[in-house]
């Protein structure tokens, strides 16, 4: 098993990617604290997991990310409950906006930068801490966006925060590196989770055709690069960008062009 006797807290962990990524690294022999601002959620997926024969590789805790010492707390309780820490998924995340003209700041920015942005570096620095005093080196997974490489409708805010994960990762990797710490950022496409499944049948026909499956991606596909990128058969991807978006960010459309 890819990642035995490996013990990661992952954020977001109650519902879609997350969760699925909690899923697959119990199957690949990890122990995981889920990491959500949705307790009760985040229990009954801990509930749900531990009763297909995995009792004891799985706990839930609380946390708002965009608030630091809930985040330093979540970090404590996952060492506390497993003894140690080797892996953070920083992957809990909010999207929305709207035109640029049309913001207030406070509803617009704020909100999706603390949770999206600022979520992501404290969980880079408090698990980065974590691993430093174990000195057993870690790795840090952080959910950018394929939205963190391009413009798109209705993303200013969502864009830039996840520009700035990439931007973490980088630097984290660069700085942490001779504590033995590694971070990649993956950005995923269009997965079928409740922030997509939201939206119109017409809608996610489109999304899907922007991939080049011409299909939504199932969490479940995303949770299975992470389990790679989290192993040590990864040792070698380091401060990059990992693109999980089916091709999304390699054309712009499928055109019905004659020979010529
Ligand atoms: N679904 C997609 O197509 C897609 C594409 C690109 C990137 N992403 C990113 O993937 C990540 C996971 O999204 P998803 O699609 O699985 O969405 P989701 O809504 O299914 O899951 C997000 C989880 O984050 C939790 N959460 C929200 N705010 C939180 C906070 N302040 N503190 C702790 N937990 C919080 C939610 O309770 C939820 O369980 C997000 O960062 C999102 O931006 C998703």
């Amino acid at each position: 098993m890819r990642l035995e006797g490996k013990i990661a807290l992952i954020t977001g962990g109650a519902s879609g990617i997350g969760l699925a990524t909690v899923q697959k690294f119990v199957r690949e022999g990890a122990k995981v604290m889920i990491a959500d601002i949705d307790l009760e959620r985040a229990r009954a997926a801990a509930d749900a997991v531990s009763g297909e024969g995995f009792d004891g590789s799985v706990a839930a805790v609380g946390v708002d990310v965009s608030v630091y010492a809930e985040v330093e707390a979540a970090v404590a309780r996952a060492v506390e409950h497993f003894g140690r820490l080797d892996v953070i998924f920083n992957n809990a995340g909010i999207a929305g906006g709207r035109p640029l003209l049309e913001h207030d700041p406070v509803k617009d920015y704020e909100p999706i930068i603390r949770v999206d942005q600022d979520g992501v570096y404290y969980g880079i620095l408090a698990a980065g801490r974590q691993f430093r005093a174990q000195g057993t080196g870690g790795v840090i997974i952080s959910t950018s966006s394929i939205y963190g490489e391009q413009a798109a409708e209705l993303s200013f805010t969502y864009s830039a925060a996840k520009a700035a994960v990439i931007s973490f990762t980088r630097s984290a990797a660069y700085e942490l590196a001779p504590y033995g710490i590694r971070a990649v950022a993956i950005t995923p496409g269009r997965v079928g989770t409740p922030i997509i499944n939201q939206f119109s049948d017409d809608l996610k026909a489109t999304f899907a055709s922007e991939q080049l499956r011409d299909r939504m991606t199932e969490p479940s596909e995303i949770a299975d690069v992470v389990a790679f990128l989290a192993s040590d058969e990864s040792n070698v991807i380091n401060g990059t960008v990992v693109h999980v978006d089916d091709g999304y960010s390699v054309f712009k459309q499928r055109l019905d062009l004659p020979v010529f």
